[in-house]
C-alpha cells in the first residue's frame, strides 16, 4: 500500500526520514491519505475523500476540527509530552525574567548605548530594575500533566487550586483550554492570591481573564503576568512580559514531535493501531505481522459488525474464532484493546484480521 502525505507546516527532516519509500510527498491537502501539521489552521480546509489521518506535531488541537473529522473517519493524532521540556525550559526563564525587571534593564541599557559614561549612568538606573531571588519561594502549578509534572519538582503539594492561590508566591498554568478551565484565572481567582504573586502562562491565553489581570497588576496584587501568547490586550502594557510564543520553539522539540508525530501516522497507516489520538480511543495490537490487518473505524450503532463479518465471510474470508497458542493470546489482546473502546454513541475502532 502506498500513501500520499502532505505538511501543512514545515516538519522536522529527523522525523520524515522514517517515512520510507512507501510514502510520496504532496502538495496538494485534497488528495493526501495523510496530513502532518503544527499551526496551520485546518478549519475552513475541505478534506479530500482519501484523508486517512492527521497528525499535530505538538500538542494543542485546537487547530484542528477534530470532532467533525471523527465523523468522517479520519483519525487525529497530537505528540504529548515531545516539546514538554522546551515548555518547562521557558517556564523556569519566566520566573527568572519577572522576579527582576530584565528586560526592563536591558532595554535601558540599549536606549542608552550612545552614553560614553553609561557604565557609572547604570549604577544609579539599576535600582528600578531590582527584584527578588526564585529560592525559597513557593511555586503552584495548575495541571500536572506532561508539561506541569516537568515544572512541578520545585513546588509545593497544595490539595487543589485554591490553596495554590492562597499559598504560592509563583503561579503556573499547564492545563489545556477546555469550557471548564477557560478564564479560571479571573477576578476572583486573583482576589484569593497573595499580593505579589507572578504568575506565568505558557498554556493558553483563554485561560486568563486578562482584563482582570491588567487590574490586578494596575493594583499591584499581581506583580508580573508573563505569558506565551501576545495579543493586544496584553502586549506592552505594564507588568505584562510577553513573549512571541516561544514555548515549544527549540530544536529537540521540534524534532522530538516530528519523529512521534510520524511514529504515530505509519502506526495508524500500517497496523491499524490508534495511539495518542485526540478524537478516537487508544486501540493497540502491535505491528501487522501476517498477510495484512483490517481495522474499521465505525458508528458504534447496532448491527454494524454483523455488516462487516457478512462481507468478508461472503469474499471467502475466514475470521478467526478458536484455537489455541499464538491466535488465542491475539484474540486476548483484541478483546482487551476492544474493551477500552467508551461504550454508548461513541466510535468503535474494531480490528479484525482475515
Ligand atoms: N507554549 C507552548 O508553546 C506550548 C507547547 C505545548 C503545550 N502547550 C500548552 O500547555 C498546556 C499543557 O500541555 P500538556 O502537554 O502538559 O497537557 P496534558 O494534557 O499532558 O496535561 C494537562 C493537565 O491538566 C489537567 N487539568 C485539566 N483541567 C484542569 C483543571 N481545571 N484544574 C487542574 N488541572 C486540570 C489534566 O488532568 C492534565 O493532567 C496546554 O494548554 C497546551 O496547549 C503550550
Amino acid at each position: 500500500m502506498n500513501y500520499k502525505y502532505t505538511c501543512l507546516n514545515p516538519i522536522a527532516a529527523v522525523g520524515l526520514n522514517n517515512l520510507d519509500d512507501r510514502y510520496a510527498r504532496t502538495e496538494d491537502f485534497a488528495s493526501a491519505d495523510a496530513v502532518f501539521v503544527r499551526s496551520a489552521k485546518m478549519d475552513e480546509m475541505v478534506p479530500g475523500a482519501n484523508l486517512l489521518a492527521v497528525a499535530r506535531a505538538g500538542a494543542g488541537v485546537n487547530n484542528i476540527p477534530h470532532a467533525e473529522y471523527a465523523k468522517k473517519g479520519i483519525v487525529v493524532f497530537n505528540t504529548p509530552g515531545a516539546n514538554a521540556n522546551g515548555v518547562k525550559e521557558l517556564v523556569i526563564a519566566a520566573m527568572l525574567l519577572a522576579s527582576r525587571d530584565i528586560v526592563g534593564g536591558i532595554e535601558w541599557v540599549k536606549a542608552n548605548a550612545a552614553d560614553a559614561a553609561i557604565n557609572k549612568s547604570a549604577e544609579k538606573a539599576k535600582k528600578a530594575f531590582a527584584g527578588t531571588e526564585i529560592q525559597g519561594k513557593k511555586l503552584g502549578v495548575i495541571g500536572l500533566g506532561a508539561i506541569g509534572q516537568k515544572v512541578a519538582n520545585a513546588a509545593v503539594h497544595c490539595k487543589n487550586v485554591e490553596d495554590i492561590y492562597r499559598a504560592c508566591d509563583f503561579i503556573t498554568i499547564h492545563v489545556p483550554a477546555l469550557d471548564s478551565t477557560k478564564g479560571m484565572i479571573n477576578a476572583e481567582a486573583l482576589a484569593m492570591m497573595k499580593t505579589g504573586v507572578i504568575i506565568v502562562n505558557a498554556a493558553r491565553d483563554a485561560l486568563v481573564n486578562e482584563p482582570d489581570m491588567l487590574a490586578a497588576l494596575e493594583s499591584g496584587k499581581v506583580r508580573k503576568y508573563v505569558s506565551d501568547f501576545p495579543n493586544a490586550t496584553t502586549a506592552g502594557k505594564k507588568g505584562c512580559i510577553v513573549i512571541p510564543h516561544l514555548g515549544a520553539s527549540t530544536e529537540e522539540a521540534e524534532d522530538n514531535c516530528a519523529v512521534m508525530a510520524v511514529k504515530e501516522m505509519r502506526d495508524y497507516l500500517e497496523n491499524g493501531n490508534i495511539v495518542n489520538s485526540v478524537n478516537y480511543p487508544a486501540c493497540s495490537l502491535g505491528p501487522a505481522n501476517k498477510a495484512g490487518r483490517v481495522a474499521i473505524c465505525h458508528k458504534n450503532v447496532a448491527n454494524m459488525i454483523g455488516q462487516f463479518t457478512s462481507i468478508l465471510g461472503n469474499a471467502g474470508v475466514n475470521i478467526d474464532g478458536g484455537g489455541r497458542g499464538p491466535a488465542q493470546e491475539e484474540r486476548r489482546r483484541d478483546s482487551r484493546a476492544r474493551d477500552q473502546v467508551k461504550e454508548g454513541g461513541g466510535w468503535r475502532h474494531s480490528p479484525t484480521r482475515p
